[in-house]
């Protein structure tokens, strides 16, 4: 485990689901203990909420916190297969431990009520998933329908769950962590997709900003990160 002291450090650190490299001779790759690694906030008994969790990355994801003993919250819109997610997450961690949202992160008002339902449970979120995202393709000169809907679900799909949930994480006792999903090519737009390309860039920029944001914040004890 990270001593409490380092998070509490303004050092930047590396992604909180990768160990950091301890930088001793002793390390080896292979005595890296997973649970001697993580960053504190991935603790048994904590809250994990995961967007886009009904398939791929949130799914591995949500299922890789329920092991670890968090408990935890999953949101998409494709309710059906979350609902498969939530009955895997049941046999693991049991039901009381698991909250399903059917939540469409373009729309504020789902955002609120999957807020809402989230504290009412369990009072906190101690980790934060934003990773809902599409990849539509679209040229650079038509397609204005599918520009919006890339950017209204990769870009404003996070800045919707930003501005509803970080004043309230602000205000919990213990700390907290966002992790925003972008991609390679939101940095490497490699030619074909320049609407997915452009949101994850945009991505990458509201990542950083919050994570400055917070960083600069007198006490505070949540940090964001781009995970990519
Ligand atoms: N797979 C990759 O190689 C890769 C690489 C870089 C980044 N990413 C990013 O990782 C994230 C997950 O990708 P994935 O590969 O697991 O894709 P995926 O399609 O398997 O998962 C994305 C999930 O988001 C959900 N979703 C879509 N629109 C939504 C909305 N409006 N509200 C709520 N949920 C919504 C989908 O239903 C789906 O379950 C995305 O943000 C993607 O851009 C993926």
């Amino acid at each position: 485990m990270i001593p409490r002291s380092n998070h509490g450090s303004r050092s930047r650190n590396g992604s909180p689901m990768r160990p950091a490299f301890p930088g001793t001779a002793s390390y080896r790759p292979d005595n890296i203990s997973i649970t001697d690694d993580l960053h504190p906030v991935i603790h048994a008994g904590r809250v994990a909420l995961i967007t886009g969790a009904a398939s791929g990355i949130g799914r591995a994801a949500a299922l890789e916190f329920a092991k670890l003993g968090l408990k935890v919250a999953i949101a998409d819109v494709n309710e059906e297969k979350l609902q498969e997610v939530g009955k895997a997450l049941a046999a693991t961690i049991g039901e009381a431990n698991v909250l399903v949202v059917p939540t469409n992160v373009s729309k504020l008002e789902d955002v609120v009520r999957l807020r809402d339902r989230v504290y009412e449970q369990w009072g906190e979120v101690a980790v934060l998933m934003n990773n809902a995202g599409i990849g539509d393709k679209g040229t650079s000169w038509d397609g204005i329908e599918n520009w919006r809907k890339v950017f209204d679900v990769n870009l404003f799909g996070i800045i919707n769950v930003q501005q509803t949930f970080v004043p309230s994480m602000l205000h919990q006792e213990n700390p907290a962590i966002v992790i925003n999903t972008g991609s390679k090519q939101g940095i490497t737009n490699p030619p074909g997709n320049a609407a997915y390309n452009a949101s994850k860039a945009a991505v990458k920029s509201l990542t950083e900003g919050l994570a400055h944001e917070l960083r600069e914040r007198p006490n505070s004890d949540v940090t964001a990160h781009l995970f990519m």
